[in-house]
């Protein structure tokens, strides 16, 4: 398995880049992209300026999983939008790799901070189902995963939940935000 960017006129990966999201995000997230067409945009929107995006191959040059990152506060912060590997490649340790070499892009790029924002829409924490604004820090301390959720897969790789945004997807449906300083933290 290699990593490497994925540039506009790609169209192989392209394509399997897009399939790899409707196929992966349509058990627990049907609403993001629902259909080809949807998830191409995306890929596309990914290739734009001031966008990273990085896609993992295996051995036959085809792209098991990928990952994107987005500029925000003048490259200071890059979101972390989309990640997803094939549902055939999972726990494998590659969607560890291609964040590690987000964090490099980013630092590379200058950038200090990675956030990612992680829908709950399918009761798949202790978050969802609830109201955040009673209780919210407590609810954050103590939040447990009840379906396999991927805010654990954040939390493995050294991110931190920062915050929320109760009700993002309707009552009780939250997006759930985790960051992670990039850089040596220095005075
Ligand atoms: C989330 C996803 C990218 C993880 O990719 P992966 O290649 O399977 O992850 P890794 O094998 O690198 O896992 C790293 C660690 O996170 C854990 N992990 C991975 N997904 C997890 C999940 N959903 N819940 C809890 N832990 C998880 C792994 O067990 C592993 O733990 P370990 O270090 O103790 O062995 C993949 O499951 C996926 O594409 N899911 C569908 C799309 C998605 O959820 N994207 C993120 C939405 S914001």
């Amino acid at each position: 398995m290699k990593i490497k960017t994925m540039k506009k006129g790609d169209e192989k990966y392209i394509l399997q880049a897009a399939k790899l999201l409707v196929e992966g995000f349509k058990d627990n997230w049907p609403n993001a992209w629902p259909d080809l067409e949807s998830a191409m945009e995306e890929v596309k929107e990914c290739l734009g300026e001031d966008r990273i995006c990085r896609i993992a191959i295996d051995e036959n040059d085809n792209v098991i999983g990928w990952i994107g990152g987005i500029s925000r506060y003048n490259g200071n912060v890059w979101e972390l939008h989309p990640i997803v590997v094939d549902n055939q490649h999972r726990n494998k340790g590659i969607g560890r790799q291609l964040v590690k070499d987000l964090e490099e892009q980013v630092r590379n790029r200058g950038g200090t901070t990675i956030y990612a924002g992680t829908d709950d829409e399918n009761n798949m924490t202790s978050l969802s189902n609830v109201d955040l604004y009673d209780n919210l820090l407590d609810r954050i301390r103590n939040i447990k995963n009840l379906k396999g959720h991927p805010y654990e897969f954040y939390l493995k790789l050294g991110f931190k939940i920062i915050g929320v945004l109760p009700d993002a997807n309707g009552l009780g449906k939250p997006d759930i935000f985790l960051g992670k300083r990039v850089v040596d933290w220095t005075k």
